[in-house]
């Protein structure tokens, strides 16, 4: 009877995490969201999820720490006092840094501090205080498996061998993340608590709508990167694909195997296209 709390479970990836963990009744699906209204609303008019019972939603700003700790109590009133998986996939996904390189967001200094501060904690400081905060539950739980939701753009041999621009301040928060990942690792493996930072590749959830011509030729680079670092790659995968894989890698993974605080892909190693 496995208890699986998701993050970001409102729209995209965090969405399709929601509709596959909850598809087995065997799971109890908790989606932390920032609307718990809109989620509730987006739930029962999906043809799919509507109805299901093993779906409970809660509301907190994953930056607002009163409200991870209210979260973290009614979980354990809806769990009895245990959590199997914390999937911690809410991000930010600036449009600031998406398609100029670090060098020219220089041109814009205040945004450029008010987007990196946002990433450091939504994607960092948030999680850090979500992870304190629903451990307990975990030590009780079974399965025991913490996983964060991360990027290949923090690979700094995958920027520096393949000159990837787009995403620095994006990358930097997750990189700083995937840190923070294998210090949690070093304290509690002895738990037997596994750690996974864990990248879902290129998704398709909308992150170029609306882009300007002008937009869309300046990430242009970055496809052709992606080309031939993965010859066959050509469009981002539906998200229900990136998470049918990340979940075979999330099951696949263990302490035994020496996973413990991996910054791994969807494949399960680090390739990350
Ligand atoms: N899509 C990709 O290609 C890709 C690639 C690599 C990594 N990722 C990672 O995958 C994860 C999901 O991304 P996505 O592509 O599905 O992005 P998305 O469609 O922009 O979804 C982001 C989710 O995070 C939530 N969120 C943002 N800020 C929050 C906050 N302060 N408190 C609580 N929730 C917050 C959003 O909630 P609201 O609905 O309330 O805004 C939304 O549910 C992110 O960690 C992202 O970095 C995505």
């Amino acid at each position: 009877m496995p208890f699986v709390l998701i993050t970001g479970a409102s729209r995209g990836i965090g969405y399709e995490f929601l509709r596959q963990y909850s598809s087995d009744a065997k799971n109890t699906v908790i989606a932390l969201v920032r609307n718990k209204s809109a989620t509730e609303k987006k739930v029962s008019e999906d043809a799919v999820l509507q109805g299901r019972p093993n779906i409970y939603i809660l509301q907190a700003d994953i930056t607002d720490y009163n409200a991870l700790k209210q979260a973290a109590a009614d979980t354990a009133e809806i769990t009895g006092g245990s959590l199997d998986y914390i999937i911690a996939n809410a991000g930010l996904v600036p449009k600031f840094d998406l398609f100029l390189p670090i060098g020219e967001l220089g041109n814009q200094p205040g945004e450029l501090t008010k987007t990196f501060r946002e990433a450091f904690e939504i994607n960092v400081i948030g999680n850090v205080h979500l992870f304190n905060l629903f451990l307990p539950l975990i030590l009780a739980g079974h399965v025991k498996k913490i996983v964060t939701i991360t990027s290949g753009l923090a690979d700094n041999s995958f920027t520096n061998q393949w000159g990837a621009t787009p995403g620095a301040l994006y990358a930097a928060s997750k990189a700083a993340m995937n840190t923070v990942v294998a210090k949690f690792n070093a304290q509690f493996k002895k738990d037997g608590v596994l750690f996974l930072a864990v990248c879902p590749g290129p998704v398709e959830v909308g992150h170029y709508d609306g882009a300007t011509a002008d937009d869309l030729a300046a990430v242009e680079p970055l496809l052709s990167i992606f080309k031939e670092y993965s010859p066959g790659y050509e469009r981002p995968k539906a998200p229900e694909v990136s998470v049918r894989m990340m979940r075979d890698v999330i099951e696949a993974s263990s302490l035994e195997k020496g996973d413990g605080g991996a910054f791994i892909s969807h494949y399960g190693n680090q390739q990350w296209v």
